[in-house]
């Protein structure tokens, strides 16, 4: 099975305005709810492209049903824990006249050490040989940050795939356990190595030196300028392809999806990447927090095949 972490999910309202004023009432000319969090927009992706997982984390008040509603109408596998605390919305303005995205995100709830426990105990009775797991997105405000560290060395132990999407802290904790695939952005990656920027060979040399440590796949997602992925057999290099970007939003974790679908269908290094590069860019081409589909994907997957090229 494949398992999806997102311990701090959102129900993601997005409001087009039409020039909005500041201090002044304003008028929503549409609005969406979107099910979002990492996690669970890597279950969409793999979902559209048909495969199953199931998808975990806290879920609570007032959005906890509607929300488990829409995982149900998705065909993803709903095994949230509940809790006392109310599930963020995060509202993302979409101004048409400006040309602005704005957003405001909620820190989320707190949780209880019992409610903590409870998914620990659920996660350690879960989690198999076999499975992947992927642990994806920031940690809810007063989680120890150690928290990844401690999922991917559980799931290590019971011989489980662990895949990790995040930053700062938690990214540092998680690392030190040697997940066996991660999917830092560049500024993520760079940010962990303690510097402002990298240059395309210290993207390259970072991924490498992370597989001589014991990181079978690292994917580093650069936006435009593509990607870079390094296994120990070799590192690739996937130039940006040229789409028109509706919306950057949950660009790598559809990256993320695509990595562990290569995964499952044990797709060569060069394929994976390509597959990724693909599902990125179909990503940006569709608008909002929507999911790329398969089609969406199949039709920059040639490009994508010939924007690859190995790095000696
Ligand atoms: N402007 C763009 N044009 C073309 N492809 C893009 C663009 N932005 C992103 N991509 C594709 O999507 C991939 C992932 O994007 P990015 O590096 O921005 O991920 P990210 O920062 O992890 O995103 P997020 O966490 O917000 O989903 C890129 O490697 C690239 O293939
Ligand atoms: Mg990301």
């Amino acid at each position: 099975m494949i398992i999806t972490v997102t311990l701090n999910p959102a129900m993601d309202k997005t409001m087009v305005i039409d020039g909005i004023e500041i201090g002044e009432v304003n008028r929503a000319d549409s609005i969406r709810n979107d099910i979002g969090g990492k996690g669970i927009n890597v279950s969409k992706v793999l979902k559209s492209f048909g495969t199953d997982t199931l998808a975990t984390g806290f879920l609570g008040g007032m959005i906890e049903e509607p929300f488990r509603k829409e995982l149900n109408r998705m065909g993803i596998k709903d095994q949230f824990i509940s809790i006392q605390g109310n599930t963020r919305t995060n509202i993302k303005l979409v101004d048409r006249k400006n040309e602005t995205n704005t957003d405001i995100n909620e820190p989320g709830p707190l949780i209880s050490g019992g409610e903590i426990e409870k998914f620990i105990g659920f996660y350690k009775e879960t989690v198999k040989k076999g499975d992947i797991v992927v642990l994806a997105g920031g940690l809810p405000p007063n989680i120890s940050q150690d928290l990844y560290g401690r999922l991917t060395r559980m799931a290590k132990d019971k011989g489980a795939l662990v895949v990790i999407d995040a930053e700062g802290e938690p990214l540092k904790h998680a690392l030190v356990e040697l997940p066996d695939m991660i999917k830092p952005n560049e500024k993520e990656l760079a940010s962990y190595l303690g510097k402002a920027v990298l240059t395309e060979e210290e993207i390259v040399q970072a991924a490498r030196s992370l597989v001589e440590k014991g990181i079978q796949k690292v994917l580093v997602s650069r936006g435009e300028k593509g990607s870079i992925f390094a296994t120990e057999r070799s590192v690739f290099m996937g130039i940006g392809l040229e789409v028109e970007v509706k919306s950057t939003v949950g660009a790598g974790d559809s990256m993320v999806a695509a990595l562990v679908f290569a995964e499952k269908e044990k797709l060569s290094d060069s394929e994976t990447l390509a597959l990724a590069q693909a599902t990125g860019a179909a990503a940006v081409a569709t608008e909002g927090t929507e999911a790329c589909t398969r089609e969406d994907v199949e039709r920059y997957l040639a490009d994508a095949r010939e924007k690859i090229k190995e790095v000696r």
